[in-house]
């Protein structure tokens, strides 16, 4: 049984903080560790110290944060007594996260180094449970205090005053640190455009990716398969792999496209989080970031590395994604045809507003075929189809 899908790790003082992901649903977390036993609690705290004795061995941790999603489950003191060498680990607990192995980007990048922005997230949850004090705050929204945050950046972002923020939160003075976790309180009205929730769900068919909505940075879809279709390039590459149920879709697509007269390529699908970071710094150096950003997404922030994405392009435009490709007998076939199989055009032309994103005729989204067929015979986005513009 696997408990938790990854880690990050945010420097602190002396040591470091430890953020371990659960890979579960709210109710299983809940029947599985969330009764009052001193033996399941045990449990529990055997497969933290596990997997950070597994995947931390040389790192210094002086807390170790729980989330479920962006929920804060439990936050625990690593106290000396749980030294990593003083452990003894029942191997059969060591819960490791199994990635695909998968290659590094071929694509000739240059890693400028570029800022990465350090906007505040924050998590509404909307579970309701009554799980003892182990459990605090899921009631409010609660944000955890990044490097370099301050209370009057975090206050700025939500709107709300420095006094309200440290009522809150019973704070004596207005220092904060870096793990903290601050309530944010309920009344508070986030400025949308400062602020970047990590999706609860990400491997949801239908999450909602965007520049407001990113992906957890250790977040890889499970089942990754490279789809039976052309590709412009032979070799094995990441970039060729989906989902399993959004490459069989992309494969009907393609039988279609092809008995149609159609001939389409794909030529690019998953991408990792530290991908993407490479392909946007590339990028923002190349264009500056705010360019950069209305067509390459912030690592997190795009749809690739959700294995649901693939971009799509035909001979007739020399196999480039280029806005022509709308124009093309293939661009405007794929427009037509995608939602029967399921595909939406993700970034669509007059809704760069809504989406963030300048039109991109090539990039197709799996959401299912009932949703796609909606959205598209609305002439929507995923935004407006949620109400989330
Ligand atoms: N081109 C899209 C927005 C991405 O980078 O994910
Ligand atoms: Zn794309």
């Amino acid at each position: 049984m696997q408990l938790f899908a990854g880690h990050r790790i945010i420097k602190d003082e002396d040591g470091c903080i430890a953020v371990l992901y659960l890979d579960k649903q709210l109710n299983e977390f809940s029947l599985e560790f969330l009764e009052k036993s001193q033996e399941k609690s045990q449990r529990f705290e055997k497969s933290i110290l596990s997997y950070i004795k597994k995947n931390l061995p040389n790192v210094k941790v002086n807390k170790v944060n729980i989330m479920l999603g962006s929920i804060l489950i439990t936050s625990l003191t690593f106290s000396s007594a749980y030294t990593p060498s003083s452990l003894e680990i029942d191997r059969e607990d060591i819960q490791v996260p199994t990635k695909p192995s998968i290659s590094q980007p071929t694509e000739d990048i240059d890693k400028g180094q570029i800022q990465e922005s350090n906007k505040p997230s924050v998590s509404q949850p909307t579970e309701d449970i009554d799980a003892g004090s182990d459990i605090s705050n899921l009631q409010q929204g609660i944000y955890i205090v990044q490097p370099k945050d301050t209370l009057f950046k975090i206050s700025k972002s939500y709107n709300i005053t420095i006094k309200e923020l440290k009522d809150a939160n019973q704070l004596m003075d207005n220092t904060i640190h870096t793990g903290q976790t601050l309530i944010i309180p309920n009344e508070s009205n986030p400025k949308t455009e400062d602020i970047n929730t990590i999706v609860l769900n990400p491997s949801d068919t239908l999450v909602i990716v965007n520049k407001k909505n990113s992906l957890p940075s250790d977040y890889v879809p499970k089942n990754l398969v490279v789809p039976n279709v052309p590709f412009p390039f032979q070799e094995f590459h990441s970039k060729k792999l989906m989902r399993q149920d959004a490459a069989s879709a992309l494969e009907e697509l393609f039988k279609k496209a092809e008995q149609d007269g159609i001939n389409l390529y794909a030529t690019s699908g998953y991408r990792s989080y530290d991908r993407q970071k490479s392909i946007f710094d590339s990028n923002s150096k190349k264009y500056g970031i705010e360019k950069a950003n209305q067509f390459s997404a912030r690592p997190g922030e795009s749809e690739h590395q959700t294995g649901l994405a693939m971009d799509v392009t035909s001979p007739s435009v020399n196999y480039r994604l280029t806005q022509i490709f709308g124009e093309t007998k293939e661009g405007i076939w794929l427009k037509e045809n995608a939602a029967q199989f399921g595909f939406i055009i993700r970034y669509p032309k007059g809704k760069e507003g809504i989406t963030g994103y300048q039109y991109e005729p090539w990039h197709l989204r799996y959401v299912g075929d009932e949703v796609a067929k909606e959205i598209t015979n609305q002439n929507i986005t995923l935004e407006e189809y949620f109400r989330f513009e």
